[in-house]
């Protein structure tokens, strides 16, 4: 089987089939994982978020970045990122990826995490954190947890709590 998928930037109108695809690719529990206390009273990095579509099908995939601290370093999760459960294995997950990267890159992001699955992400360049150097909001596999440089050595800056940046702010002001 192949896809002809285009990519586009997400609009308003897309919204509900998103859900429906995050809800398809992961079921209705994934609002418990721990990279959702990252998106809770944040937002979607403009110009990162993005959907593969195929005519005759309609939304194939999808992706967003979400701006965090990494300790007291600014960086971007990765993710949700969903391919539907019909369209795997045919290359949109990596193109996603790829476009979304290469346009993080361009906005002058330098280090970006996710929680997934190693052998995936390794693909596109992501490594595992080295154990304790970060500590995320809520339990993760320590294998899980991956980053990518954007920027050369931005990582080794990198040490304490994974926040959004709304409990990053409210954390800064509560220690001076
Ligand atoms: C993970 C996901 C985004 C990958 O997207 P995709 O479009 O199917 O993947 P691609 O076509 O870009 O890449 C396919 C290749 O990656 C491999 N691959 C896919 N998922 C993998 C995984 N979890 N671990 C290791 N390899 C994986 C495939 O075996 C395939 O390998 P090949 O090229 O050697 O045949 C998609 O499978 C998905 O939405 N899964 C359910 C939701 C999910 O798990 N999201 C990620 C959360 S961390």
């Amino acid at each position: 089987m192949t896809s002809t998928f285009a990519l586009a930037d997400v609009t308003p109108g897309h919204a509900k089939s998103i859900e429906h695809l995050l809800d398809l690719s992961f079921g209705l529990s994934r609002r418990t994982k721990t990279s959702y206390r990252l998106r809770e009273g944040n937002t979607a990095v403009p110009g990162l978020s993005l959907v593969a579509a195929e005519h005759g099908f309609g939304l194939v995939g999808c992706i967003s970045f979400w701006p965090i601290f990494a300790g007291n370093v600014p960086a971007l999760l990765l993710g949700p990122i969903a391919v539907h459960p019909q369209r795997q294995n045919l290359g949109i997950g990596l193109a996603l990826m790829r476009e979304g990267l290469s346009r993080a890159k361009s906005q002058g992001h330098r280090i970006v995490l996710l929680v997934g699955d190693e052998p995936y992400y390794a693909r596109v360049g992501f490594a595992r954190i080295p154990d304790g150097k970060l500590l995320m909001p809520g339990p993760v596999d320590p294998k899980r947890l991956l980053f990518l440089e954007l920027a050369p050595e931005c990582l080794a800056a990198a040490k304490g709590l994974v926040l959004p940046p709304h409990r990053h702010a409210a954390l800064a002001r509560a220690r001076s």
